[in-house]
């Protein structure tokens, strides 16, 4: 009876300011939208709002899980920013890597996965050799890197530490709330994305919300700036996809393997130099990563303890 009444009243307001609106809105002068997309686009919106009701709104416990990873991601992902803005994008990458070993950490904690000792030794030798090749990278350019007077080295490294702590734990979080119902990977992205803008709107309102205010939401996005918010956007949902066909772990091989592509890469681009150690490295890459995807392979299908 509640619903009765409250639904009425609400389409009396809605009805009101719907037929006011319409009327405004083509009173204007200037460009006169189409009418005709305006109906389209408002079926398009409902069918977006049905579809994502059942999911998100009727099971509202299974998305406050959500909260959890979404909490920890925004934090980390402002962190990075920090981080990379205080720290040669070497020495960041390098420190970022012990996220290769927080990830196998909580994946034995929260999935109770058993990583054989063989395994674990390549997880290490895995972090050891990126951090070799970021290291000997590092010193070649610390020639040409000028530090700017505003970047604090041990800002930067706090940043990025708590982002390996954050980064092992969410994508396990993760990890364990998507394989452990049916629920879609795309149902899970979207869950998460609403807690992470509406964090991430507290974040931005708490720290930067007058600035913001005064000089606008936009303020200084270059199409770099996009190109990278792109990267991220799509870098994220590629997260997503990998942890639900692969783990967590093998996702840390395959960005530590970025290095040695982007390594590569320099190579025959700029004439970099690459030694013995670099390519001894690159070579027992094959043979940690197989090592670690056979595990995936043979492991019994999750079972995982609510
Ligand atoms: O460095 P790391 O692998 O932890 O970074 C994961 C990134 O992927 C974060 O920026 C996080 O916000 C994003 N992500 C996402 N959607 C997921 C899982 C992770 O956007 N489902």
């Amino acid at each position: 009876i509640k619903l009765k009444y409250i639904s009425l009243a609400i389409l009396v307001v809605q009805n009101a300011s719907l037929i006011l609106s319409i009327r405004y809105v083509r009173t204007l002068p200037g460009d006169r939208f189409f009418t005709t997309s305006a109906v389209v686009m408002a079926e398009v919106l409902k069918e977006f709002i049905v579809l994502q009701y059942n999911s998100i709104v009727i099971q509202y416990k299974d998305t406050l899980k959500l909260a959890v990873p979404a909490l920890i991601y925004t934090l980390q992902n402002n962190l990075q920013y920090v981080a990379i803005s205080n720290l040669p994008a070497a020495t960041f990458q390098v420190t970022y890597q012990l996220k290769i070993l927080t990830t196998a950490l909580f994946s034995v904690l929260m999935l109770r996965k058993s990583l054989s000792r063989i395994q674990w030794l390549s997880l290490l030798l895995l972090f050891a050799g990126v951090a070799i090749v970021q290291l000997e990278q590092e010193g070649k350019q610390k020639e040409t890197t000028v530090t700017g007077p505003s970047q604090n080295y041990a800002k930067g490294l706090v940043a990025v530490i708590v982002s390996c702590l954050s980064s092992g734990f969410a994508g396990v979080y993760f990890e364990k709330i998507l394989k452990g119902s049916s629920a879609s990977v795309w149902m899970r992205n979207i869950q998460l994305g609403i807690f992470g803008t509406l964090l991430g709107l507290l974040g931005m309102w708490w720290n930067d919300g007058l600035a913001i205010a005064e000089k606008g939401f936009l303020f200084g996005y270059t199409p770099m700036v996009w190109g990278v918010i792109f990267n991220q956007a799509f870098g994220g949902l590629l997260v997503a996809v990998v942890v639900k066909y692969a783990d967590n772990i093998l996702k840390g091989f395959a960005t530590s393997f970025s290095i040695i592509v982007s390594t590569v890469v320099s190579v025959y681009l700029f004439g970099f130099h690459v030694d013995l150690l670099f390519t001894l490295g690159a070579v027992l890459y094959r043979p940690l990563f197989a090592l670690n995807n056979v595990f995936l392979i043979k492991r019994k299908p999750y079972h995982i303890s609510r």
